[in-house]
C-alpha cells in the first residue's frame, strides 16, 4: 500500500526541524558525559565558577573548559549570571559527587555504554539472532572492577525506589525473600531495614554479590540478608522463599529463557509464595512508551546475549504457563517499566 494522500498546504508547511534533532542527539548525550566523567558539575558545585579556575580544577585546557560549559548551557544543565557558572537544580541535586542523591556514575557508565551500542548499530541489526541465549554473560560482569562500577551504580540508582517497595505489604507478609538478579542488595537491604522479620538472599553473579557482602555488612541487616553467588542458568536457586522478584533482570533474555527462569522461580517457591517481576513492558500493539520500544531494539544490538522487552500479555502468558495464580500485569502509567504478580498454588 502507499503512502496516504496528505493535504498539500499541510505538506508545505512540513521542516526538517524534527529529523534534525533526532540525527544530532548524540551530541546532548556526549555533552553531558564529558561534563560527568571530568567532574565538572562537582566543580562548579564546590565554587569554582569561572572557566580558568575550574579548568585548573579538572584539568583541561582552559579553551576546552570554555566551550564545554557553554555547551552545557545550551543544554540548561548550566546557567550563566555575571559571568559566573552555577549548575541547574536538578544537576546540582543528582550529578554532584558526595551528595546522597548523587547519580552520575550511573548516567556517565550506562550512557557510554548505549552510545557505544547505538553507533554500531547497523552491522549489529544485520548479524542474524543467535540460537543459543542466556549462556553467555556480558563482559562486564566478569571483570570485578567493572562489575562493581555498574552495581554501585544501580544500587545509588535504585535506592529511593527500594525503599518505597520496601513499604509494600507483600514483604510484611512474607517471611523470605529471593531476590534474583539483587545487584548489590539494594532492594533486599531496604525491604529487611522496613521489615524487621523478614530475611532476604541476594542472587546475582559472584563478582556482583561481592559488592552487595559490603553494603548488607554496612547497612546493619548482615544477620537477616545473606548473598547466593551464582548464575540463573547454571546454578540451584535456594529453596524455602515466600516471595521471589526479578527486578529489571529479565529484560536481558529473550523469550524461551524468560519462561525458563520464571519456571525456575515457580519451582523454587514455598507453595502459596509469590513471583514479583519490575521489568520494561511494551504496549499491546508495540505502539510505545518509548523509552521500552528503544530498551527492545537496544537489546538486539548486545552481541552477548540479545534480550527482548514483553509485552503484559507476554508476561501474563509466561506466568500461566508456569502454573503461577491469581498474575496481575500492570503496565507503568508515566514509565516504560511495568509490574507483574502471580501467586505459586498451595
Ligand atoms: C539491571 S540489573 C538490576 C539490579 C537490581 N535488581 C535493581 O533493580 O536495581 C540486573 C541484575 O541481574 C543480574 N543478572 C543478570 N543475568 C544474570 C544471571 N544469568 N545470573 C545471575 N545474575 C544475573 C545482573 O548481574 C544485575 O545485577
Amino acid at each position: 500500500m502507499t503512502q496516504p494522500e496528505i493535504d498539500k498546504s499541510l505538506e508545505s508547511s512540513l521542516t526538517t526541524d524534527r529529523i534534525a534533532n533526532m540525527a544530532f542527539a548524540a551530541c546532548q548525550s556526549s555533552v553531558l558525559i564529558a561534563a560527568l566523567e571530568l567532574d565538572l558539575f562537582t566543580a562548579i558545585s564546590e565554587g569554582f565558577n569561572e572557566p580558568a579556575k575550574i579548568a585548573e580544577r579538572i584539568k583541561i585546557p582552559a579553551d576546552s573548559v570554555a566551550r564545554l560549559i557553554c555547551a552545557c548551557v545550551g543544554l540548561k544543565l548550566v546557567e550563566r549570571r555575571n559571568d559566573k557558572y552555577y549548575n541547574a537544580l536538578d544537576v546540582d541535586k543528582f550529578l554532584v559527587k558526595g551528595k546522597p542523591s548523587y547519580n552520575g556514575d550511573y548516567f556517565a557508565i550506562q550512557g557510554k555504554a548505549d552510545y557505544n551500542s547505538w553507533k554500531d548499530i547497523v552491522p549489529a541489526l544485520r548479524q542474524p539472532v543467535p540460537s543459543k541465549k542466556g549462556t553467555k554473560k556480558p563482559y562486564y560482569f566478569e571483570d570485578p572492577q567493572s562489575a562493581r562500577d555498574y552495581a554501585v551504580a544501580l544500587y545509588n540508582l535504585a535506592w529511593e525506589t527500594a525503599q518505597r517497595f520496601a513499604t509494600r505489604d507483600y514483604f510484611s507478609r512474607c517471611s523470605l525473600f529471593l531476590d534474583l538478579g539483587g545487584g548489590a542488595g539494594q532492594y533486599s537491604i531496604a525491604a529487611a531495614q522496613e521489615n524487621l522479620h523478614l530475611r532476604a538472599i541476594v542472587f546475582d553473579y559472584p563478582n556482583v554479590v561481592a559488592v552487595a557482602e559490603e553494603y548488607i555488612n554496612k547497612s546493619g541487616v548482615s544477620d537477616r540478608v545473606k548473598t547466593v553467588p551464582g548464575d540463573f542458568f547454571d546454578t540451584e536457586f535456594p529453596s524455602g522463599a515466600d516471595l521471589a522478584a526479578y527486578y529489571a533482570s529479565l529484560q536481558a533474555y529473550g523469550p524461551d529463557d524468560v519462561q525458563f527462569l520464571i519456571n525456575k522461580a515457580f519451582n523454587a517457591l514455598e507453595p502459596g509464595g509469590a513471583l514479583i517481576i519490575l521489568d520494561y513492558m511494551i504496549n499491546e500493539d508495540k505502539t510505545g512508551p518509548p523509552e521500552a520500544l528503544f530498551r527492545h531494539l537496544q537489546l538486539r544490538l548486545l552481541p552477548e546475549n540479545p534480550g527482548y522487552v514483553n509485552t503484559a500479555k507476554e508476561f501474563h502468558d509466561y506466568l500461566m504457563k508456569a502454573g503461577f495464580i491469581e498474575i496481575r500485569v500492570i503496565a507503568g502509567r508515566n514509565s516504560p517499566m511495568g509490574w507483574v504478580f502471580g501467586r505459586k498454588p498451595k
